[in-house]
């Protein structure tokens, strides 16, 4: 059962209906099988589960694709729809509200900021990005007061800033960041995969492909970086990266001498889309 509510206040009541815990999956539609993956995983836990679709305003730059998000409301929910039907039993409560001022009504000025996590790669490339996410999944959290929460790992850092927040506000919700989803290429599963031209298509597989390159090279072991690092200083001379760092995989720091959980993080930029991808390795 998929069940459609566009207005907060319809939403409240609906929660406040339920007696039981509840999953939360919170999205901004174009749905593809990473997000279906998501509905999985909380079907195996949640009789019901909770599916937002918002593309959230206050996380697109003034020169960012806001406008031209992919909206397929329609396409979203007959997905969603096919998957239930397979996990008899199950119900999806879909809030897709028509007009922001649902979620960001007028005379509220609320603003969640992670600072310190949030200003880093991501952050330092789109300043405030993650303060909007932050404010949306927080804003969405209250209203569903879900027990578990689920996300991608393609969006690492996002991933870190929702768990960082989760925990400073003590909020009783656990965060899940599934693994990420990719095509037969190795990209990435996202909605903006569609912006690349089948030129741009070809070209984005040297993002997969040489995040694989310098974890295979790291091959689990703290005296592999020096080489990896040279890899990666050579990959970088390709103008279209706009990073490949190596990271701690816990707070995203530059300095990885005592980690033993590491983060490859990288984004390639085609024309206008900027490509995201990420593999952890652990090291000894
Ligand atoms: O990952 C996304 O799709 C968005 O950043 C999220 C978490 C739904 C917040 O708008």
């Amino acid at each position: 059962v998929v069940k459609t509510i566009t207005e907060v206040s319809a939403l409240k009541s609906h929660r406040d209906s339920l007696k039981e815990s509840i999953g939360f999956i919170p999205t901004m539609g174009n749905l593809h099988s990473g997000h279906i993956s998501l509905l999985e995983a909380a079907f195996t836990e949640f009789q019901t589960v909770y599916f937002s679709i918002f593309v959230n305003p206050k996380q697109f730059g003034p020169n960012e694709d806001f406008a031209k998000y992919p909206r397929t409301l329609q396409s979203d929910l007959d997905l969603i729809s096919r998957s239930v039907e397979k996990y008899p039993g199950k119900q999806v409560i879909v809030f897709a509200p028509k007009d922001p001022a649902e979620i960001f009504p007028s005379g509220q000025d609320l603003k969640i900021s992670v600072t310190g996590l949030s200003t880093l790669l991501e952050g330092a490339i789109r300043p405030g990005h993650f303060d909007g996410v932050a404010t949306v999944v927080y804003r969405l959290f209250d209203f569903v007061r879900p027990a578990k929460a689920y996300f991608g790992l393609k969006d690492y850092q996002q991933c870190l800033v929702i768990k960082q927040m989760v925990k400073d506000l003590t909020l009783p919700i656990e965060i899940k960041c599934l693994p990420i989803m990719r095509d037969s290429t190795g990209l990435a599963l996202s909605s903006r995969n569609q912006y690349l031209s089948p030129e741009q298509k070809e070209q984005s597989l040297l993002l997969s492909r040489a995040l694989r390159e310098v974890i295979s090279i790291i091959d689990g072991s703290r005296t592999n970086l020096t080489k990896a690092k040279k890899q990666m200083d050579d990959l970088k001379t390709d103008k279209n990266w706009n990073y490949l760092e190596l990271r701690d995989a816990d707070s995203l720091s530059e300095n990885i001498s005592n980690s033993q959980r590491l983060v490859l993080l990288g984004v390639y930029q085609l024309g206008a889309t900027r490509l995201l991808d990420n593999l952890q390795v652990e090291v000894k």
